[in-house]
């Protein structure tokens, strides 16, 4: 595997692979003797804010024995209007490894095309896949097999993190239920793609009912400020809170990808109740992107 640009190119033996690795680099962190990035330089590129993609990053860089650049795209030529393909090319003859936070997907794999350097997606409009390997880990750690189980997504269901959800839920076989508006649901086109186990059902309670994960994101993604206020009259009732974990099942996980919005998209008393889950996740975006470095580079 040369680059991780989406849930959608990986295989399911690629994801099994990923928290094999990730479950190994958990258990024995600060115990490793090899260290198979030494000597490489890896370019961080982020055209959004970040807590946990970054920090987690270039921590998980440093543990492998490689050396990170953060690169804002202000301060390079790209904010001036620079091709990515010339960036890509001129990057490409120096550093090891990139790692890309930005808006268009075409943008990454344009990126990954001409640099020729394992590229790894840190968070497009289209998918968040370092994420959701992340959260599908965390269920995975805590609970079963998340095969034949149920994920109901409540909130905004044609963002990046829910698309990632999809793609996850094609090839893992478990059944994703969004919790959205029609708006705010997936298009026909994406559906296509994801290749089945999704359903939407605009029906929050219904969507909620036997779930084994309830998950959520904010409503209003990095992007998308200009539609707060639209958002949050139209997500109104899409929310995790109390009386919606009541209708989950008993040991169903409570999960946010984060940063989240108390009394937006989950209230703060569901958030404290399921704070261990919830920073595991967080926790586990470090040991699962190791796993990731270790299978761009082949190691
Ligand atoms: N969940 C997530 O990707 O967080 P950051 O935006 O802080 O990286
Ligand atoms: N959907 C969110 C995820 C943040 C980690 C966004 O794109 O802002």
């Amino acid at each position: 595997m040369k680059n991780l640009l989406s849930i959608e190119q990986l295989t399911r033996a690629e994801m099994d692979d990923i928290f094999r690795v990730a479950a190994l680099q958990k258990q024995n962190r600060g115990k490793h003797t090899e260290f198979p990035l030494r000597g490489q330089s890896w370019g961080l590129i982020f055209s959004k804010p970040s807590t946990r993609t970054r920090v987690s990053f270039e921590v998980g860089v440093r543990e492998l024995g490689g050396e990170t650049i953060f690169l804002n795209p202000n301060d390079i030529q790209l904010g001036r209007g620079e091709l990515i393909k010339d960036t890509a090319r001129v990057l490409g003859r120096m550093i090891h490894g990139a790692i890309i936070r930005t808006f268009a997907q075409a943008d990454i794999e344009e990126f990954a095309d001409f640099s020729g350097l394992p590229t790894i997606n840190a968070l497009t409009d289209d998918e968040h896949p370092c994420q959701i390997l992340a959260d599908i880990f965390t269920f995975q750690e805590k609970r079963e097999n998340i095969e034949g189980k149920i994920v109901t997504f409540v909130g905004d269901a044609a963002s990046n993190t829910a698309r990632s959800w999809m793609f996850a839920a094609g090839k893992m076989n478990f059944e994703l239920r969004l919790a959205a508006p029609a708006k705010y649901q997936p298009s026909a086109e994406w559906l296509k793609r994801a290749g089945g186990n999704v359903v939407c059902n605009p029906n929050l309670q219904e969507a909620a009912r036997g779930a084994d994960v309830l998950y959520t994101d904010i409503w209003v993604s990095m992007g998308k400020e200009g539609e707060e206020a639209r958002r949050e009259a139209e997500l109104g009732p899409y929310w995790i809170n109390r009386d919606l974990v009541k209708l989950a099942k008993p040991e169903a996980l409570v999960m946010h990808c984060l940063p989240a919005h108390r009394g937006q998209e989950i209230d703060d008393a569901t958030l404290e109740a399921h704070a261990q889950t919830i920073f595991d996740q967080s926790e586990n975006r470090l040991h699962v992107q190791k796993a990731v470095l270790l299978a761009v580079v082949g190691s």
